[in-house]
Formats: structure tokens, sequence, C-alpha cells
């Protein structure tokens, strides 16, 4: 069945559940057509990393049609000083309903809840054309790298409170649950 209307406004965004479980790890699995990304949600859910609080669905009815995490990591310099900040990984909407919205309203809500959860900042490696209208720009703006190499372009932050980044700069660390997948 095709969705060519706008679904927008007919989606629920809540936090996952148990029950949603194995519905989340089919939606991952589908969206980038292979199982990393649904071991890595799983993986978070049991490390230090994971806000139940920014485990989020999507849902239309009682179809599960989209999911996003964030997970606390941290930004060290060489000196060893540390922020805490937040990473958006994954987020993924199942095919049939992308390019709908639904992608869009689970980071704006996710983004909301975590600035209500007091934290400062995010950062994400995706797609350079998609996160700049949330206000994300390149991380080296604030001189802050990724572990890996990566296209400057791709690897992104966001301040969520003004100057949220403020005198933040270094490597990302990520949850090891990145490592494992
Ligand atoms: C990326 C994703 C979560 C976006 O969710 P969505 O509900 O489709 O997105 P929205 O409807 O809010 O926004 C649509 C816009 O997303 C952008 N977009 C979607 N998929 C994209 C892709 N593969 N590459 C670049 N931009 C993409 C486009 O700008 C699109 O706008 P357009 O339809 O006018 O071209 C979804 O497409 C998805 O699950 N993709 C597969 C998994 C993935 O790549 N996840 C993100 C990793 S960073």
């Amino acid at each position: 069945m095709q969705h060519k209307q706008p679904v927008s406004t007919h989606i629920t965004i809540r936090q996952e559940s148990p029950a949603d479980f194995q519905e989340v790890y089919a939606l991952h699995t589908a969206a980038f057509g292979a199982e990393n990304e649904a071991k890595l949600v799983d993986l978070l859910r049991t490390s230090m990393a994971f806000v139940p609080e920014l485990a989020l669905v999507a849902t239309i009815g009682n179809k599960l049609v989209g999911h996003i995490l964030f997970s606390k990591i941290k930004i060290a310099d060489a000196e060893q000083h540390e922020w805490e900040s937040l990473a958006l990984a994954p987020v993924a909407v199942i095919p049939e309903y992308q390019r709908q919205g639904i992608g869009e309203k689970l980071i704006r809500t996710g983004l909301e809840r975590a600035k209500a959860l007091h934290f400062k900042s995010v950062i994400v490696l995706g797609h350079a054309q998609y996160y700049p209208k949330f206000g994300f720009e390149p991380a080296d703006k604030w001189q802050i790298k990724a572990p890996f190499e990566v296209p400057v372009e791709v690897f992104m932050a966001l301040e969520l409170v003004p100057d949220g980044l403020k005198n933040v700069h270094g490597t990302v660390i990520y949850p090891k649950a990145f490592e494992m997948v």
C-alpha cells in the first residue's frame, strides 16, 4: 500500500517500551538494509550511556513507523577536560513511510526532550543535506572531532541552549557499543 499523502498529523511520538523492542529491531534492519544499527540499539539499551527518555518511537495507530535514540557521549581534549554531550544515533523510518516528515518529527521531539533534560548539545554523524535544517553545523566549528576519519561536513553538532558548546572542544568518545557493531 502506498502512502503518498502527508501523514505527519497522525503521528504519535512516545518513549519506547520493552513491547516495542522486536519491532524496533526490524524497523532499523529494514531502513538500513542491514542489522548493524538494530544491534547497536540493543547494545546501547544495556549501556551506561542509555537515556530511556530519549529512546522514542513514532507510531501511526498501532503501527511503529520510526525510531530514534540519543545516547550520552563525552567530548575530551588532550588535557583531559571532559564535557558531556549526546549522540543522535540511529534514527530510522520504515521505507514505505519515509519522506513524509516522520524523521523530522522524531528529531525535533527528541531535541526538545533532550533540552528539557538539561543536555546542552547533540552530535550527529549523518547526511550533510538533512541535519542543517534542525540547526546542526559542522562540529569542526567548535574544533570537535570524530574519533575516526570522516568528511568534515557529515560530522555535525548542535547547541541545545545558547553557548551550549562554548569552550567545548576535543574528540568525541562514543560508548563501546558503537565499536561492537
Ligand atoms: C533519514 C531518515 C531517518 C529520514 O526520515 P524521513 O521521515 O524519511 O525524513 P523526513 O520526511 O523528515 O525528511 C525528508 C528529507 O530527508 C532527506 N533525506 C531522506 N533520506 C535521505 C537520504 N538517504 N539522503 C539524504 N537525504 C535524505 C531529504 O532531504 C528529504 O527531503 P525530500 O523528500 O524533500 O528530498 C529516513 O529516510 C531513513 O530511515 N533512512 C534510512 C536510514 C538512515 O539513513 N538513517 C539516518 C542515518 S544518519
